[in-house]
């Protein structure tokens, strides 16, 4: 068994795109160097979306432009087409993100496109991505529940990963969008994906809605998944999700990976600030 634990670090996007008044690029850039200082070994520094659908990360360029790079961090960007994919790499981004959803409503809601569709834009990104040798992720949103169609079969997943597997994905991070999927159902699917592909494969992206995320990665963590996306601060939530509240925070991440013995590399303290400064100027 592989006793490290790599945490994806997602405040600075998940936890900052759905926040009703804006923050500052300088407040954004203080919290991701903060995260860079605390040793995170990959940020999800921003989107390169349209701004008309997340203004709050309008700021893209600037803050990209603007954070201090540690050379031992990856930093992401999370983009939905070509047109993000070349401004991403414009701002020196060699690891994107791209997203997709096993429900055709959420898809549609939240990139007004359809599944099918969403695949059509990364078709487009396909050669540029390998012609620069950028790393891709790509996120399934509502795993397992959607806030519009409710429970999400295994199937509909089932067929996102192999669309993901047969385009060449280097990771996909299983989505629980809203937070609803239960110990049993997390278990469930997870047991039908690791017959068919690898746990290295795989992250999970719990939002913690209903307080059942420290349970769902603890069950992740006991069927072989080893990546963990998390919020500094637990801030997060999706503007296109009704009642998807914040990601399961890193430093609940930390706790249940050092109670159960796994390294992350980050150090817990500088996290914990990190965590207390985004929230306290949320809080404002
Ligand atoms: P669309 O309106 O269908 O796009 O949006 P379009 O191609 O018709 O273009 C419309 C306008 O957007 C044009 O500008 C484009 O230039 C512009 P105009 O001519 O009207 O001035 N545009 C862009 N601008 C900047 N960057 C771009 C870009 N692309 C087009 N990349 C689109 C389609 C996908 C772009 C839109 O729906 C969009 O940006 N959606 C993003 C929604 C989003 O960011 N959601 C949150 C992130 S996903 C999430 O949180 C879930 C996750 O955390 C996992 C989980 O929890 O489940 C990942
Ligand atoms: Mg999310």
């Amino acid at each position: 068994m592989i006793d490290e634990v790599r945490i994806v670090e997602v405040g600075p996007r998940d936890g900052l795109q759905n926040i009703s008044e804006p923050i500052s690029t300088v407040q954004k850039k203080i919290y991701i160097d903060m995260l860079s200082e605390a040793g995170c070994s990959e940020i999800e520094v921003t989107s390169f979306v349209s701004p008309k659908w997340v203004p709050q990360l309008a700021d893209a360029k600037d803050i990209s432009a603007s954070i201090q790079r540690n050379e031992h961090t990856t930093y992401t960007a999370l983009v939905p087409n070509k047109k993000g994919l070349e401004a991403a790499m414009e701002s020196g981004y060699r690891s994107v993100a791209i997203f997709t959803a096993a429900s055709e409503t959420f898809s549609q809601k939240n990139t007004n496109g359809s599944i099918e569709q969403n695949f059509e834009r990364f078709e487009e990104m396909i050669p540029i991505l390998e012609d620069n040798e950028i790393r891709v992720r790509a996120y399934i949103s509502a795993c397992w529940v959607c806030p519009y169609e409710g429970d999400i079969c295994a199937e509909s997943v089932i067929k996102v990963i192999q669309d993901l597997v047969d385009i060449g994905v280097h990771e996909i991070s299983l989505g629980d969008t809203i937070g609803k999927a239960t110990p049993n159902d997390v278990e469930s699917l997870l047991k039908i994906i690791l017959d068919n592909w690898s746990s290295q494969l795989f992250a999970l992206h719990m939002h913690d809605t209903y307080n059942m995320a420290t349970e769902n990665i603890t069950i992740g963590l006991g069927m072989g998944i080893r990546i963990l996306d998390s919020s500094a601060g637990g801030v997060g939530g999706c503007p296109y999700a009704p009642g998807a509240s914040g990601n399961i925070s890193t430093e609940t991440v930390l706790r249940v990976c050092d109670e159960q013995g796994f390294d992350t590399g980050i150090d817990v303290d500088k996290l914990k600030i990190a965590g207390e400064y985004i929230r306290s100027i949320i809080q404002q």
